[in-house]
C-alpha cells in the first residue's frame, strides 16, 4: 500500500525526498512516479523496488496516469514537485494533479514552491507560477504543507561556473555583489522527506534557506579557493545579460533545444532569479530546516568541498 506519493521522482530534489522519506516510513508505503520512469538511474529504481516501493509513470500533463496510479497506490499524501515549465502549462499541471489527487481520495498535499513566492507586487513569472500554484494547494480543500526553497547553490557548481569557464572564464551578472540565503538542494529534499512524512505542522509553510547570506561572487570565491582557478566577473545591465545568455546559447525563452545551451535554464529564468535577488526577495535566513530535521543546513564552503568532481580546474598547460 503506498499511503505516500511523491511525483517526480527522477529529478534530484525527487529523488533527494524519497531517500529521506524511506528513513522515516515503512518502505512498502512509499509510491513514487515519474513522467518517464527510463530516467531514474537503474540501480536505485531497482533498490527502491526490492525494497517494497512501487513505482507508476505519472505525468502531470496526462491526467489519467494520475488517477490510475494516486488509486492504485491508495495514496494519502501526495508530493507535488515543480517543473520545468513556465507559465500557463505548468499551472495547468499543479491544478490538474491536485484535482486528480481531490478524486483519488489523498488527504495531504506537500508542495514544493520557491523563496519569493510570497511577494505579491511585480514578482517574476517563476515566483507568481508558484503563487499560483500554493493558492491552488491552500484552496483544495485538502490538507497541506509547503516548502519555499531559495536558488540552490548547486545551480552554480553544476551549471554556471562550467559554462563560464567554457566562454573564457567570465560570468556576467547583474547582481554579483548582491547577497541571497543560497541553500543546498540536498537540505531542501530532506526537508521534502521529513514533510511529506508528517513530521512538521500542518498549514505551515517551511522556508529552505542557507546558513548565510552569501552573493554569486562568493560562491566562485571558494571555488576558486579550492581548485585555483579563477573566474573574472562582469556586471552589466539586464539586456547585455539576455546578449551573454544567448552567446553560451542560452535562448531567452524555453524551447525544445534546450539540449543545445551550455546550461539547461532559459535567459529570462535565470534574469529572473537576478532580478529577485538585486530586489532582496531571497535574502533572509530561517532556522525551519534546523528546527524540523535537527541538522544545520549546509554552507556553500561544505557543499564546494564535497563537489570538487564538478566545479572548474585550472586549466592545465
Ligand atoms: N531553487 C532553485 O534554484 C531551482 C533551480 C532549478 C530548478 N528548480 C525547480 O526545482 C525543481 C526540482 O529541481 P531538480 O534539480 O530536482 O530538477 P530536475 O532534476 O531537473 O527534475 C525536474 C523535475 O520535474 C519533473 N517533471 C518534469 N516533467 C514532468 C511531468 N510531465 N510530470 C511530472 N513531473 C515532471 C521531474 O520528474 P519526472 O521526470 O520523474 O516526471 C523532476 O522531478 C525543478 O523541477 C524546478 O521547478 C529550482
Amino acid at each position: 500500500m503506498g499511503r505516500y506519493f511523491v511525483c517526480g521522482a527522477s529529478g534530484n530534489l525527487g529523488g533527494k525526498i524519497i531517500e529521506t522519506l524511506l528513513t522515516l516510513v515503512p518502505a512498502d508505503q512509499v509510491a513514487v512516479g515519474s513522467s518517464n520512469l527510463t530516467k531514474i538511474e537503474p540501480k536505485k529504481l531497482n533498490k527502491w523496488l526490492k525494497s517494497g516501493v512501487k513505482a507508476y509513470y505519472t505525468d502531470f500533463n496526462d491526467y489519467e496516469s494520475m488517477t490510475r496510479s494516486f488509486k492504485d497506490a491508495e495514496a494519502e499524501v501526495v508530493c507535488i514537485i515543480s517543473t520545468w515549465d513556465f507559465g500557463e502549462k505548468r499551472r495547468k499541471q499543479y491544478k490538474d494533479c491536485i484535482q486528480a489527487a481531490k478524486e483519488s481520495g489523498v488527504k495531504r498535499l506537500h508542495y514544493t514552491s520557491v523563496m519569493g513566492a510570497e511577494v505579491e507586487e511585480n514578482t517574476p513569472q517563476v515566483q507568481a507560477d508558484h503563487r499560483d500554484a500554493e493558492e491552488s494547494v491552500k484552496a483544495s480543500g485538502l490538507e497541506w504543507t509547503l516548502q519555499r526553497n531559495n536558488l540552490y547553490i548547486n545551480n552554480t557548481l553544476k551549471w554556471y561556473a562550467p559554462a563560464s569557464q567554457r566562454v573564457g572564464d567570465v560570468w556576467v551578472s547583474n547582481c554579483y555583489e548582491k547577497k541571497c540565503s543560497f541553500v543546498s538542494r540536498d537540505d531542501c529534499g530532506i526537508v521534502g522527506g521529513y514533510l511529506v512524512a508528517g513530521k512538521g505542522e500542518l498549514y505551515r509553510t517551511y522556508v529552505c534557506a542557507g546558513p548565510e547570506l552569501i552573493s554569486e561572487y562568493d560562491i566562485y570565491t571558494e571555488i576558486n579557493k579550492v581548485t585555483g582557478w579563477e573566474c573574472k566577473f562582469v556586471n552589466r545591465t539586464k539586456e547585455e545579460l539576455y546578449k551573454y545568455y544567448e552567446m553560451i546559447g542560452t535562448p531567452r525563452e524555453l524551447t525544445p533545444q534546450m539540449s543545445k545551451s551550455l546550461l539547461p535554464l532559459c535567459g529570462l529564468d535565470l534574469a529572473e532569479n537576478a532580478d529577485c535577488i538585486n530586489r532582496g526577495f531571497l535574502s533572509y535566513l530561517s532556522n525551519d530546516i534546523e528546527e524540523l530535521t535537527g541538522k544545520k543546513p549546509e554552507s556553500v564552503r561544505e557543499l564546494v568541498a564535497r563537489s570538487t568532481d564538478i566545479i572548474p580546474k585550472p586549466y592545465e598547460d
